[in-house]
């Protein structure tokens, strides 16, 4: 029997090429999104289904759940995808901005896990994949807010598997560096609205990610991620995706926390 994924954020980006890849893989594919009404690229697939999902509100998430399990009796893989940026200061940041952002990027996975859980103990099990970032596992320059955020999915995910392990669900978590998609256009906010005591600082920054670009992936190659997350039945937890995020992690790891905080700020040219 096909095994279905049902996936957060699926109208561009990583979420769109990891549906397309599941449904040349096989599987069946409920491709959730914000605003279905502008999608027409999916549906021409076979084994792709389309519903209206807005990770920031309950009924949207229970409802779309429920839509996909009547089309398709069970979901094996749950792909928390939907996320957006929110860069510069902590202190420039408004309450509403912060909150948006832990709603759409930490509550909205955990909305969608609460919801899917009954269908995973249903059928005996199941996986779980959230899409964090290198900046859930490395903080990075006036990225506070989306890497607390990222770092929060990174440690419910690991703590998950602990209480999810008798039902046979596993929790894991594919951590992208730079990924060419809307993410750094449309998908990305600021925390200021005008001139701030960072500005000096805040410039020197968005220059040096900017340079980086080069070392970016494709959205397919994170989905080539996803999906050896989703077959591979191991325990593995975390999935560094992308060579620039494999060599930053790299770094992370080989350094004292002193030596990586003066590394990052002679490469970003601050103090
Ligand atoms: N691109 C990168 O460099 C990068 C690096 C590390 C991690 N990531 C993570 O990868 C994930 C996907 O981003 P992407 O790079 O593929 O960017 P993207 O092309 O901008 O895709 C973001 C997706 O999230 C959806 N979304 C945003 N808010 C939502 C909400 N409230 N409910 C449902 N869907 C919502 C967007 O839907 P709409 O079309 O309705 O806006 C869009 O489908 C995000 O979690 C992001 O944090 C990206």
């Amino acid at each position: 029997m096909a095994k279905t994924i049902f996936i957060t954020g699926a109208s561009s980006g990583i979420g769109k090429a990891a549906a397309i890849l599941f449904s040349k893989q096989g599987w069946n594919v409920a491709a959730t999104m914000r605003n279905p009404q502008h999608e027409n690229e999916l549906q021409q697939y076979p084994t792709i289904k389309v519903y209206a999902l807005d990770v920031t509100q309950t009924d949207s998430v229970t409802q779309a759940v429920e839509q996909a399990l009547a089309d398709w009796q069970h979901i094996d893989v749950l792909l928390n995808n939907a996320g957006y940026g929110l860069a510069g200061p902590l202190e420039t940041a408004s309450e509403e901005k912060v909150m948006d952002q832990f709603n759409t990027n930490m509550f909205g996975v955990m909305r969608t896990i609460k919801a899917l859980l009954p269908n995973f103990r249903a059928i005996g099990g199941g996986t779980i994949i959230n899409i964090t970032s290198i900046g859930g596992l490395v903080g990075l320059p006036f990225n506070s807010i989306y890497h607390a955020t990222k770092f929060g999915v990174d440690g419910l995910s690991e703590s998950l598997n602990y209480e999810l392990r008798p039902f046979n669900i596993r929790v894991k978590v594919v951590a992208p560096g730079g990924v060419i998609t809307d993410f750094a256009t449309r998908s990305l906010q600021r925390t200021m609205d005008g001139a701030s005591v960072y500005d000096a600082a805040l410039e020197k920054v968005f220059a040096a990610f900017g340079t980086n670009a080069a070392n970016y992936s494709t959205a397919d190659q994170i989905a080539e991620v996803i999906y050896q997350a989703a077959t591979d039945d191991t325990d593995q937890i975390r999935y560094v995706a992308g060579q620039d995020a494999q060599a930053l992690y790299g770094a992370w790891k080989s350094m004292s926390n002193e030596e990586f905080f003066a590394m990052v700020n002679q490469r970003f040219g601050l103090s």
